[in-house]
């Protein structure tokens, strides 16, 4: 798709003058999520998946303005905690638009959640036969999905790799018989879920293809009548400036081809998709140093800002917004974060145009698993989350201090 909704928004589209303003206004390290792109991304999805019910993996982004848009745009979520289910319903979804998925779910969250269910009629999704026990322990006898180990899996790293891991969801041949199980004591078995990874790229599609159609096979020989089939999320969005975005059409095509005729709605669940480039970190160079090997260019924001790059080697397009940029020199850089840790860093051997102290740097699709995986890690604050919506700026999380750091401690 082209045009006035397109498939992918580059870092370089980002206009600078109003990064500056933000990081300006609002100070640094900070992250901007422009909400119309949000919406944007919901609705190229929906357009592709015409006949599936769509939902958002809230934990690539909680924020709420994030959550309002998306049930704006008609999209449920799901739900990896009682903390998401909350936040979900607080940000004004139905409980019908809820499914929480429960993995090995601490007892502190099904109360919770179970609590919840008795005003919203919420979906949980089991990945164990023993959470069976748990919820009956709890008289939740409403909708209730099985989460299944495909067997398949996929993913841009080996940590965001689902469908081969046995942690989750039940193995594939103890469907049948646990969804039949759940039906006779009662509970409201209404579909099956898989999830297959993170990160999924166009060169992934075979096991994409592999999982649906496995699935469509456990649908066909469910010995209960199901409402959906859910395959999950994991749509990958490109991270570098010159990858090819993933043709949606092409995967929805290949979806319902995989899963062949059954008497069930699709259901997918992206969470990335929807959000990643939809957000950026703005953060400050207060640093340039030349070493023998490199110029090491220090930032305000760290690991603990936006982890993705240390926990999983990610790539993040970096653009330098100094107003001279053009006119600089494109040099070889290191940048570095202010943890005092080796793996704080957002990239290595990245050409920029030479960094100064006091440069403006940008980094894009932030908007994905960047403040949601941010921490206080070495004392340091979380940053501020800033949002763009029709050209109207407002802050959505304010900036953490020292005192909220400390704030749970005892004297
Ligand atoms: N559904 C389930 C059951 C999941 O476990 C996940 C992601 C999703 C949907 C959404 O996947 P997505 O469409 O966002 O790829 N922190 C990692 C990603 C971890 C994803 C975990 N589960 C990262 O930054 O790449």
């Amino acid at each position: 798709m082209s045009g006035v909704n397109p498939d992918v928004r580059r870092l370089s589209e980002w206009g600078a003058d109003r990064l500056h303003q933000l990081a300006e206004a609002y100070d640094t390290p900070l992250y901007v999520y422009d909400i119309a792109r949000v919406r944007e991304n919901a609705r190229r999805i929906r357009a592709a998946f015409p006949d599936a019910e769509v939902s958002y993996a809230t934990k690539a982004n909680t924020s709420k303005p994030v959550l309002r848009a998306l049930q704006d745009e008609g999209v449920g979520a799901e739900c990896a905690s009682a903390g998401e289910v909350q936040r979900s319903l607080d940000a004004g979804f139905t409980g019908s638009e809820v499914r929480y998925t429960a993995v090995n779910p601490p007892s502190e969250d099904l109360d919770h959640v179970c609590a919840l269910a008795a005003d919203h009629p919420l979906t949980i999704t089991i990945g164990a036969a023993d959470t069976l026990d748990r919820l009956a322990e709890r008289d939740f006898f409403g909708k209730l999905a099985v989460r299944v180990n495909p067997g398949v899996g996929a993913g841009h790293h080996a940590k965001v790799t689902t469908g081969t891991d046995p942690k989750f969801g039940v193995p594939y041949d103890e469907v049948p018989s646990l969804l039949a199980a759940a039906a006779d004591r009662g509970f409201d078995v209404v579909g099956i879920h898989a999830h297959a990874g993170s990160g999924i790229s166009g060169d992934d599609l075979s096991a994409h293809r592999e999982l649906v159609s496995r699935m469509g096979a456990l649908a066909r020989e469910s010995p209960v009548s199901l409402e959906f089939v859910n395959v999950g999320g994991g749509f990958g969005v490109p991270y570098k400036e010159a990858e090819p975005p993933l043709d949606i059409a092409a995967v929805a095509e290949a979806t319902r081809e995989a899963l062949g005729e059954v008497d069930a709605q699709l259901a997918i669940e992206p969470g990335r998709y929807f959000v990643a480039d939809a957000g950026v970190l703005l953060t400050r160079v207060n640093t340039a140093k030349p070493t023998p090997e490199t110029l090491v260019v220090g930032v305000d924001a760290g690991m603990t800002t936006l982890v993705r790059p240390a926990m999983y080697g990610s790539y993040h397009e970096i653009r330098n917004l100094a107003p001279d940029a053009g006119e600089r020199e494109a040099v070889e850089t290191l940048v570095a974060g202010p943890i005092c840790e080796t793996s704080d860093i957002f990239a290595t051997d990245r050409v920029l145009p030479a960094p100064a102290r006091g440069d403006l740097l940008c980094i894009g699709n932030a908007g994905a698993y960047g403040y949601e995986m941010a921490s206080q890690y070495n004392s340091r604050p979380r940053p501020a989350v800033v949002c763009l919506d029709e050209g109207e700026a407002y802050l959505a999380v304010r900036r953490e201090t020292l005192a909220d750091v400390t704030s749970l401690e005892e004297p």
